[in-house]
């Protein structure tokens, strides 16, 4: 496979495939990450043979109730630790109840853990993958979109712990991503737009052009042609989020510059909200929708983000059916949100900040230039057009 260039042009952009095949390789710190872009599933044998992993090797499937039965067309005869679906799984019991199984069928550092399904399996078994042992073999098979375009690519992991999102988790990247369109055939309508609010947001970090991109899927979004023939009209966007987050991520693994950091655009009051609102109500892209807006609000109440940008933006997340009122129709007290803002762990040097979006990307704002009163303005709807 011919390396991608990097930083990669323009032009590459659109014809990624000519270089790749579906491939693309990254390095996340010390470790080499590959995402595979495909129309079907990938079969055990072919999971085994790309990680180096023998066959002999005890191996973990860790799937929930809702991608079992992709499970099962990868293996029936192998270990397989079936977990129950949605974000109020997303917690120590879970982990927990991996690392027993993984014992009981001797699984040691030559093994593979192999999780399948949507953020919470992808980021629960990589937790797990990454402290068994001090870190066995990680594949990871994402199911939804969101996994595909933000969750699974990067080797953040993690659970929740104390109503907040991700509070405990560790970076380590999986060997190998497989991402399979025809999955997405089955994905429920609520996911595909958890999903979509993460492509919105890659493209608002990428370009005018990926923003088109976006825009122009608005009507087989609605018409539900996206999740009839995926492969056919999601193959370039998901090819675009993975570049761009693994470029992003590349640039800055763990975060420590602020690169890594502009992927949490909406994700500070979002975080929040799906906080306040009870973990697990909204999905994670529809409380990232809302925070982006709110993002905008800020930006342009700072001077950061130009209002024509800000109406831009809002006006796709609104075409995409997000709920875009402050306040939202879930958060019930505002102080809730408040401490669960600020409670959020997107913090450096202990102060929180705010991703907002400028004339062509974003950037990071401080929360000291931000007084309590602006953000009460913003939660509670005082500063929307
Ligand atoms: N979801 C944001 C990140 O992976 O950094």
């Amino acid at each position: 496979m011919k390396r991608p260039p990097s930083p990669y042009p323009f032009w590459y952009r659109k014809i990624p495939e000519i270089y790749t095949n579906g491939n693309y390789s990254f390095t996340f710190g010390q470790t080499p990450s590959q995402v595979h872009i495909e129309e079907q599933i990938p079969s055990l044998e072919t999971i085994l043979k790309e990680s180096n992993t023998s066959s002999a090797a005890a191996v973990l499937l860790v799937c929930d109730t809702h991608t079992e039965y992709i499970t099962k067309k990868i293996s029936r005869n192998r270990p397989t630790c079936v977990l129950e679906s949605g974000e109020t799984q997303k917690n120590w019991g879970s982990v927990e109840r991996i690392i027993t199984e993984a014992r009981e069928v001797g699984l040691g550092r030559d093994g593979l853990f192999i999780g399948i399904g949507g953020g919470v399996i992808t980021d629960l078994t990589s937790f797990a993958a990454s402290v068994y042992m001090r870190g066995a073999g990680l594949c990871l098979v994402s199911t939804t979109l969101l996994g595909m375009t933000d969750a699974a690519v990067g080797g953040k992991t993690g659970f929740d712990l104390l109503g907040i999102k991700n509070l405990v988790g560790t970076f380590s990247p999986a060997s190998h991503i497989y991402m399979s369109l025809e999955v997405l055939k089955t994905l429920p309508s609520r996911e595909w737009k958890s999903g979509m609010a993460e492509l919105i947001k890659t493209a608002v970090l990428d370009s005018a052009e990926t923003l088109d991109l976006v825009k122009s899927k608005k009507m087989p979004f609605l018409d539900g042609a996206l999740a009839r023939e995926p492969g056919l009209h999601m193959k370039e966007l998901i090819e675009r989020a993975v570049l761009v987050k693994g470029r992003m991520v590349e640039t800055d693994p763990r975060e420590t510059g602020t690169e890594r950091a502009l992927l949490n655009l909406g994700h500070s009051f979002g975080h929040a909200l799906e906080s306040a609102a009870g973990l697990g109500t909204l999905s994670h892209g529809e409380a990232v929708a809302w925070g982006m807006i709110r993002a905008c609000e800020l930006g342009q109440a700072l001077g950061i983000t130009p209002p024509a940008r800000a109406r831009e933006i809002t006006k796709i997340i609104a075409a995409y059916g997000y709920e875009t009122a402050a306040p939202h129709s879930l958060l019930k007290d505002i102080r809730t949100f408040i401490k669960a803002l600020e409670g959020d762990k997107k913090k450096k040097a202990g102060k929180l900040s705010f991703v907002v979006p400028d004339a062509e990307r974003a950037v990071l704002v401080s929360a000291d230039i931000i007084g309590l009163r602006l953000l009460e303005q913003i939660i509670n709807g005082d500063l929307q057009q």
